[in-house]
């Protein structure tokens, strides 16, 4: 897959039959990226939030296994809103991006593949120092 630093939904392939449908991901293939991590984000209770950060390098790709929540963006201009509500396509977030998650319904489940193993220096949680580094 072509690289690109764009924000952008990926289509992933779904297998449907009789007995159900099926999804899946391949590195490099569906996503611009190597796989180091694999996380997931559960049991949320109503009105909670998660992210508010950015990354230095890392890329991730987030995928609502079950349920439904909204992913809010900032590349350093504006925001903009991602609403995932089906497991068969997910949300590609290059590094250098401000995201929040919110609005999970009950029992959501958020899967998260990352392009590093988990390093608490490349995350940029505040707001402001984020902006100062994108400008
Ligand atoms: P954090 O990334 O801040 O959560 P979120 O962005 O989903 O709101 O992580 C919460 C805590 O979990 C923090 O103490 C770091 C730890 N953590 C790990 O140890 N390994 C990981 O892979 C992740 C994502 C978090």
């Amino acid at each position: 897959m072509q690289k690109n630093d764009t924000i952008r939904i990926i289509n992933l392939p779904k297998i449907e039959d009789e007995r159900g449908n099926l999804s899946f991901i391949e590195e490099d293939n569906h996503i611009p990226f190597h796989i180091k991590r694999v996380y997931w984000i559960y049991d949320v209770p109503g009105g909670e939030f998660r992210g508010s950060h950015a990354f230095r390098e890392s890329e991730e790709f987030i995928v609502a296994l079950s349920g439904s929540f909204d992913i809010i963006v900032h590349q350093g201009i504006e925001e903009k809103k991602f609403s995932l509500t089906r497991s068969y396509y997910g949300l590609y977030i290059p590094k250098l991006v401000f995201r929040r998650l919110e609005n999970f319904s009950t029992n959501s489940l958020a899967l998260i593949l990352s392009s590093t193993l988990y390093n608490e220096m490349d995350y940029i949680r505040d707001f402001k120092e984020f902006l100062t580094l994108v400008k």
